[in-house]
């Protein structure tokens, strides 16, 4: 079966970026020239799917109107000949089907997901996190979805990290299969505690993952942080069925944490099709006075 939806939670609260986030939601945080979610949104076009599932909660308007039509601004634009920049607003509410479902209390990545049971019905579907940035040739959803064509099971994106890092992350161990970069899951663990894993398998924010999830969300109790954990229900979606882990080709920005977010303006403004070459001459400059 085709995956068609894609579920982007963007109901937490963003914390480790206050103040910055008290009344702008984190995912709305610029990067060079655009809010962190628009490069997410323009990574599901670009891996052919059809709808975004918002998982919102109060004070994220924000991301609604950003994908939302603004009469008012076009009209404005237009009076001033500004066509092509009322465009290029109307291009990006024109980018794909939207649709918002509140998660009313911020219980988790886990419950964000299960939240959006009714509008994913039973067919298997992607989910991609708000603040995760990833830079790579191919889209790394469609990595995934080439990955589910020929295993048609869950399959969660995974990068190598530190061993004193493992700590910060849900961490999958696995068993080659034969695939390039993919390996059968075996164990995970949300957060694991220093020394009880000797993994370096890390789950970043981009999944596809079967309908069964949601009865195993249904019955998962609160776990690490006292949160329903997606990690905790995709261990027991293991026991039932096979998953996957995808190690992809590509370099992911954690953009809700500050260092990752420095780092992603640096790779995207020295990516920019306008003004990468002179800010790259502009860090070669200072990093001479460094
Ligand atoms: P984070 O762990 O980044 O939490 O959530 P957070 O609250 O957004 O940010 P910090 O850690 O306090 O700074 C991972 C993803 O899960 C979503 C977040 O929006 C983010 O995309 N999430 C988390 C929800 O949608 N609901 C929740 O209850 C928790």
């Amino acid at each position: 079966m085709k995956v068609r939806k894609a579920v982007i939670p963007v109901a937490g609260l963003g914390t480790r970026f206050l103040p910055a986030t008290k009344a702008i939601p984190k995912e709305m945080l610029t990067i060079v020239d655009r809010p962190t979610i628009q490069y997410i949104v323009e990574e599901v076009v670009a891996s052919g799917i059809d709808q975004i599932i918002f998982i919102t909660s109060e004070g994220k308007s924000a991301i609604e109107n950003h994908f939302d039509y603004n009469f008012h601004l076009d009209s404005v634009l237009r009076e001033k000949k500004k066509i092509a920049l009322g465009e290029e607003l109307n291009n990006i509410s024109n980018l794909i089907d939207i649709v918002s479902v509140r998660q009313k209390k911020p219980l988790g990545l886990g419950h964000a997901i299960w939240t959006a049971r009714h509008v994913i019905g039973n067919e298997p579907f992607m989910v991609l996190l708000g603040d995760d940035l990833v830079i790579s040739k191919t889209p790394c959803a469609k990595q995934l979805l080439n990955l589910f064509d020929d295993v048609g099971e869950s399959i969660v994106a995974i990068q190598r990290v530190p061993s004193d890092e493992t700590f910060q992350y849900g961490i999958v161990e696995g068993e080659e299969n034969g695939r390039e970069n993919t390996y059968k899951v075996t164990r995970m663990v949300e957060k694991p505690a220093p020394g009880t894993t000797d993994s370096d398998m890390a789950i970043i924010g981009r999944y596809i993952l079967k309908p069964e999830i949601f009865d195993i969300l249904d019955k998962t109790t609160p776990g690490h942080g006292g949160e329903i954990q997606l990690t905790d229900a995709l261990l027991a979606l293991t026991k039932k069925r096979a998953m996957y882990a995808l190690e992809f080709d590509g370099t992911r920005y954690d953009a809700g944490d500050k260092m990752g977010y420095l780092k992603a303006i640096l790779a995207y403004g020295l990516s920019h099709a306008e003004i990468g070459d002179s800010f790259k001459k502009y860090i070669k400059e200072i990093a001479t006075t460094l």
